[in-house]
C-alpha cells in the first residue's frame, strides 16, 4: 500500500508546481532522501498536488494528510481515490460526447455542463459521499481539461466561471492516470478546511510542505482567484505563526511563495516572516497567470527549517 507510485496530478491547478519538483526534491531532509522513506507526509495547500504525485513516485510514504480549502477540490480527491472505474466511465462517456461534436455544438455542450455544475452546488450534499459525487467530479475534471486555459476559478458566489477553451482533441478521460492517481491515494487522509486542519497529522519527524495562494506581485496582479476566499497578507502571517508553531515540535518544513523582492528590492514581508530559517531564491517559470504577463522566468522562495 506505501509502495512508490508513478502518478502525475489529475487536474491542472493554477500555481502548480511541476516547474519547483527539481528545486524542492534538492532540498528534502537527507535523511529522507537516504531512506527512502517518508513516515509522514502532510500538505496543507495541496492544489493540482504536483509535489506529493512525485514524491509518491520515489519515496515509501506510510502516512500522508493532504489539506485544501476548496471544497470541490478534496471532492474530486475523494472520488478519485475511492471510485475510480465509476468516475473513468463518466469521464469516458462525456469525452465521447463532447470528441463527436463539432466547435460550435462543443461550446454549447461546454456551457450547459457548466451551468448544471453551478446549479447544482447550492443544493449539494458535500458532507457524506454518494453516487452525485462521482458526477460532480466527473464535470469538474471535465470543465477543467476543456475550459480555456484549464485553470479552476470561482467567482465570489463560488460558481465555475472558467469561458470554453478551444483544444482540437483533449485528454478528458487518462484511465491510466486516474487509475494510478487512485493507487497513489490509497489510505490517504483527505481533509477540507484550513490549512490549521492539518494540526493534529502533525508532530515530531513529519514532512510538511506548504505551497500558500501566491502573495500578488503587484497591487494589480489578481493571482490569488483559486477560490472564492482570498489569501491575504493576515493569512500569510497567521501561516508563519503555524509554521513556528511546528517547527518548535520538531517537524521538518518546506515552504514555497513567489518572491516579492523580485519585482521590489525592497519589499521584506516574507523574509521578515520567515527570518531565521533557511530561505533560498530560486528561478521558476510559473505556469498560469491571470494576463499571462508574468509568464517568463521569475523568481521564487524555498524556506525551510531543517
Ligand atoms: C498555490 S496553490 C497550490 C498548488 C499546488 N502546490 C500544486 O502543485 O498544484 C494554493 C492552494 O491553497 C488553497 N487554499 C487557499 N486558502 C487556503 C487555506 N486558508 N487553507 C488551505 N488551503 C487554502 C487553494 O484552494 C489552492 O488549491
Amino acid at each position: 500500500m506505501n509502495k512508490p507510485v508513478q502518478a502525475k496530478p489529475f487536474l491542472k491547478w493554477a500555481g502548480g508546481k511541476t516547474q519547483l519538483l527539481r528545486e524542492l526534491t534538492a532540498r528534502l531532509p537527507r535523511e529522507i532522501k537516504e531512506s527512502g522513506v517518508i513516515k509522514t507526509y502532510v500538505e496543507p495547500f495541496i492544489g493540482g498536488g504536483a509535489f506529493f504525485f512525485h514524491l509518491k513516485s520515489m519515496f515509501v510514504i506510510e502516512n500522508a494528510c493532504l489539506v485544501d480549502i476548496n471544497r470541490e477540490l478534496i471532492l474530486g480527491y475523494k472520488v478519485v481515490q475511492q471510485e475510480p472505474d465509476a468516475l473513468i466511465a463518466c469521464l469516458s462517456k462525456l469525452e465521447r460526447d463532447y470528441l463527436a461534436l463539432g466547435s460550435q455544438a462543443r461550446r454549447v455542450f461546454y456551457y450547459g455542463i457548466r451551468e448544471q455544475y453551478n446549479q447544482q452546488m447550492n443544493q449539494f450534499d458535500y458532507q457524506s459521499f454518494n453516487e452525485d459525487w462521482i458526477v460532480r467530479a466527473s464535470y469538474m475534471i471535465f470543465l477543467n481539461k476543456t475550459c480555456y486555459n484549464g485553470l479552476f476559478r470561482q467567482n465570489h458566489k463560488g460558481e465555475f466561471n472558467v469561458p470554453h477553451g478551444r483544444y482540437k482533441k483533449p485528454k478528458i478521460c487518462d484511465a491510466d492516470n486516474i487509475r494510478a492517481v487512485s493507487r497513489a491515494l490509497a489510505g490517504v487522509k483527505l481533509v477540507c478546511g484550513d490549512f490549521t486542519c492539518s494540526r493534529p497529522y502533525i508532530g515530531p519527524g513529519t514532512l510538511g510542505y506548504f505551497d500558500p495562494p501566491y502573495r500578488p506581485l503587484t497591487k494589480t496582479a489578481s493571482f490569488t482567484t483559486y477560490n472564492k476566499d482570498d489569501f491575504t497578507d493576515d493569512d500569510q502571517i497567521r501561516l508563519a505563526h503555524y509554521f513556528r508553531e511546528l517547527d518548535e515540535i520538531g517537524a521538518l518544513l518546506l515552504l514555497s511563495n513567489s518572491d516579492p523582492k523580485a519585482v521590489n528590492a525592497d519589499d521584506s514581508f516574507l523574509d521578515s516572516l520567515y527570518q531565521g530559517f533557511t530561505i533560498d531564491r530560486v528561478r521558476a517559470k510559473r505556469s498560469i497567470n491571470c494576463n499571462g504577463r508574468g509568464r517568463g522566468l521569475i523568481s521564487e522562495l524555498i524556506v525551510r527549517n531543517y
